[in-house]
């Protein structure tokens, strides 16, 4: 394919750091705008998006733009692509959509207007009335926004967040690619300990190590846009190749991750040797209260319960209490907690030295960073906390 408009879609509060992972893999002219960054490439590029990009959810290729205010307009503007050479005879087709202050607002209809015009397209070059639709997927999104239409294809399939490690998790568990994007934030490197002392399922300790051993998120899992026949197989075997070939095991990173709930422990553990980082994170069942390290520099990365899908609000809140007693015996270690309590630094007892707005899923919560005294970047010795 000669280059093309590819999107890589993020959660909102995300861009920056999802347009810094393009940037380190040398995509350099971008375009962002909320939950979406627009960048040329070719097919090598979307595989290398899907396997490599740690916050991206999804990877989208870009069919066209235009003015629709009626549905003539939609369909006879949408009709007009050459879908015959995207979409093979038997490509089952999925057609999603969305509509923002718009003249079209129903949304079925915007579909059913798309799927029809899709499909007469197709007839133009292979006669047949109905298609068999058992062939790859191309799961088409019809996005209008203020009458401006936009048409894409979505080559990931399941959100990028699915690495295929976490079969199993606890109650309420953090996407991958927002603990991806937790670690990412703090700026954490190997040379640093890091603990995550409510680690639930363990997403942010096994992100951190694939981030430390430089493993490839999209590894060891299935893209949608692996079955099109327009997308060579060799594509995707060079790109998972290379990829193997620059994982790091050397400087392996310490991580300790521990939770009082032994069962999700467990289920932690599982996933952890999944993602073939069991052999840098350390698993202990024990509560936050326990917690105390004699390492003068360290990074705390976690996810406390919010309040309002595990503990009560106020069991949340004198977790929080806790917590700020426990941690205020480490004046040089940074911590970065996120949670969508509104209140939590009035309970930790300390006020956060910047706070992000971040979402987890449909869930708006902030990240609260609390930078060490002294220079974090500092090396020490490590070993157990
Ligand atoms: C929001 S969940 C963390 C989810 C985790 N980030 C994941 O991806 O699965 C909060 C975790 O805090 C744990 N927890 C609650 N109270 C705790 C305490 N006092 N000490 C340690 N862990 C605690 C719960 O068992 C739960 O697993």
């Amino acid at each position: 394919m000669s280059e093309q408009t590819i999107i890589a879609t993020c959660a909102f509060g995300l861009e920056a750091i999802t347009a810094r992972e393009l940037n380190k893999l040398g995509f350099d002219k971008l375009s962002t705008e909320n939950g979406r960054i627009s960048f040329k490439g070719d097919f090598k590029d979307i595989a290398r998006c899907n396997i490599h990009l740690r916050t991206a959810d999804r990877i989208l290729l870009k069919i066209a733009d235009f003015d629709a205010y009626d549905f003539e307009q939609l369909y006879q503007k949408t009709r007009a692509i050459k879908w015959e050479d995207i979409i093979p005879q038997t490509g089952k087709m999925h057609i999603i959509g969305k509509s923002v202050k718009s003249a079209l607002h129903s949304v079925p209809a915007c579909q059913s207007t798309v799927k029809k015009a899709v499909v007469e397209a197709m007839q133009r070059k292979y006669s047949c009335d109905k298609f068999p639709e058992n062939g790859p997927v191309y799961k088409i999104e019809i996005s209008i926004l203020k009458n401006q239409a936009s048409l894409s294809i979505d080559t990931s399939g399941s959100g990028l967040h699915k690495r295929g490690y976490r079969t199993e998790a606890g109650e309420a568990p953090l996407r991958e690619t927002l603990a991806a994007a937790m670690v990412i934030l703090s700026r954490w490197d190997k040379s640093r300990l890091l603990v995550d002392p409510l680690c639930g399922s363990g997403t942010i300790a096994i992100e951190a190590a694939m981030i430390a051993q430089n493993i490839a998120p999209g590894l060891n899992r299935k893209f949608v846009s692996e079955d099109w026949p327009q997308i060579p197989e060799r594509l995707w075997k060079d790109v998972r190749e290379e990829a193997r070939k620059s994982i790091d095991k050397n400087d392996s990173p310490i991580i300790f991750a521990s939770d009082i709930n032994r069962r999700v422990l467990r289920t932690a553990m599982d996933n952890a040797e999944r993602a073939g980082v069991s052999d840098c994170i350390t698993f202990q069942g024990k509560g936050v209260e326990e917690f105390s390290s004699k390492k003068k520099f360290g990074v705390i990365i976690t996810n406390p319960p919010y309040g309002e899908r595990l503990l009560e609000k106020q069991e949340a809140e004198e977790l929080y209490k806790q917590m700020g007693k426990t941690f205020s015996a480490l004046d040089n270690w940074s911590l970065f907690i996120l949670t969508s309590h509104e209140r939590f630094c009035e309970k930790f007892g300390r006020r956060a030295d910047k706070n992000r707005k971040l979402y987890n899923g449909m869930i708006k919560c902030y990240l609260y960073s609390f930078f060490s005294k002294e220079n974090p970047f500092k090396r020490e010795k490590l070993s157990n906390p």
